[in-house]
């Protein structure tokens, strides 16, 4: 059997690098959109492994691959427009990509398993914390109405988990979003183009650079954040067991912080690498927001998250150290950063 990873980027690579290491045959299809075509492809040389270039916004792409990767144990669901800077992508590919493709995908996996006769395999869709919306306090558990949406890539995840839902109960499907929150770490696809990038990672690149780095502020706010190894145990653990006609969100989110805190333990890292940091960055923040909890019904299932932020900033910068950065306009501002 095989898993089928639609979208082979920032975490669906590292998902797949995962599977692989677990003996999986994995068959991946990307449109090569937002991730480097040679660094996907290296990663799947010479081992039990399938990349396709090819595109969920059409359906004919998404059946061809279900059909060369059948019979699938799980569809990972991770193609996206992912960020939301307004320079990455154009209003109507977020549309077609985030709103079209889930629909397209859902109807093909179902499709396939009616043909085959057999149960159609979960779906595990890539879904953000973000669903939940600004302010919160208290537990978050997975039961938490949804909250604002600042974006239209943020905004598609209630469409598509709505949509998850609906094939779930009228169809039988098992969907399983995983509501992620913001990923940081070094995987085998790790961006540096800062449209592209999460805020541990941006700050990196702009302290390695030399670059300005300024803090807009609803960045006080505070934020989720997993790293990508925990992030990858969740989407992998998040279907086990799961009766078919099930739609059982999961979050997978494992720290709060805001941005001014997340800067700090950023540059905290940036001087012992003997890079200048200004004395502003050198302060801890105090910031007296309401914070809140994070909870998972992955943690009774035995997910155990072994990453924070400040612990990983080293990796993370020795990993952009020497390599050069894109220079971002002078117009933009740190609000490039997707996830914030
Ligand atoms: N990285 C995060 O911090 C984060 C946080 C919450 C949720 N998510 C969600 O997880 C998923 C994966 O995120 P990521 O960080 O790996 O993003 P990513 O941009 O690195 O990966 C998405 C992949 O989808 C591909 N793609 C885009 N349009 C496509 C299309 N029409 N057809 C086929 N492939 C297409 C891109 O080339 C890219 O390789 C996304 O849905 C994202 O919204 C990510």
């Amino acid at each position: 059997m095989t898993v089928l990873v639609l979208g082979a980027g920032y975490i669906g690579a590292a998902l797949i690098a995962s599977h692989l290491q677990s003996g999986d045959r994995v068959v991946a299809m990307d449109n090569g959109f937002a991730t480097d075509w040679d660094a996907i492809g290296r990663l799947m040389d010479g081992n039990c492994a399938t990349l396709v270039r090819g595109d969920i916004r059409e359906a004919g792409s998404i059946a061809s691959v279900i059909s060369h990767a059948w019979p699938v144990r799980v569809v990972y669901l991770l193609a996206a427009q992912a960020s939301a800077n307004p320079d990455a992508a154009t209003p109507e590919y977020t549309e077609e990509t985030n709103l079209r493709g889930p629909r397209l995908v859902l109807e093909a996996v179902r499709d396939a398993a009616r043909a085959a006769g057999s149960p159609p395999p979960p779906v595990v869709y890539g879904s953000s914390f973000h669903l939940y919306g600004p302010g919160l306090h208290g537990d978050v558990d997975e039961t938490c109405p949804v909250g604002a949406q600042a974006d239209l890539s943020h905004l598609s995840k209630v469409y598509a988990e709505r949509l998850g839902e609906m094939h779930a109960n009228r169809d039988g499907m098992t969907v399983v979003p995983v509501r992620l929150g913001i990923v940081y770490g070094v995987g085998p696809v790790t961006k540096r183009d800062l449209r592209f990038v999460t805020v541990p990672h941006a700050f990196a690149l702009r302290r390695l650079g030399g670059l300005p780095v300024t803090i807009n502020p609803s960045g006080v706010r505070p934020l989720a954040f997993c790293h990508l190894e925990d992030a990858v145990a969740a989407l992998r653990l998040a279907p086990v067991g799961l009766a078919p006609g099930t739609f059982a969100p999961a979050n997978a989110a494992t720290e709060v912080l805001t941005v001014p805190e997340v800067l700090y333990r950023v540059d905290a890292s940036a001087r012992e690498f003997g890079i200048a940091v200004p004395d502003a960055g050198s302060r801890e923040p105090r910031t007296s927001v309401v914070r809140f909890r994070i909870r998972s019904r992955l943690a009774a299932a035995g997910w155990l998250p072994r990453h924070d932020v400040a612990g990983s900033m080293p990796e993370i910068l020795r990993h952009y150290a020497g390599q050069p950065v894109r220079t971002p306009r002078s117009d933009e501002a740190d609000d490039l950063r997707r996830d914030t």
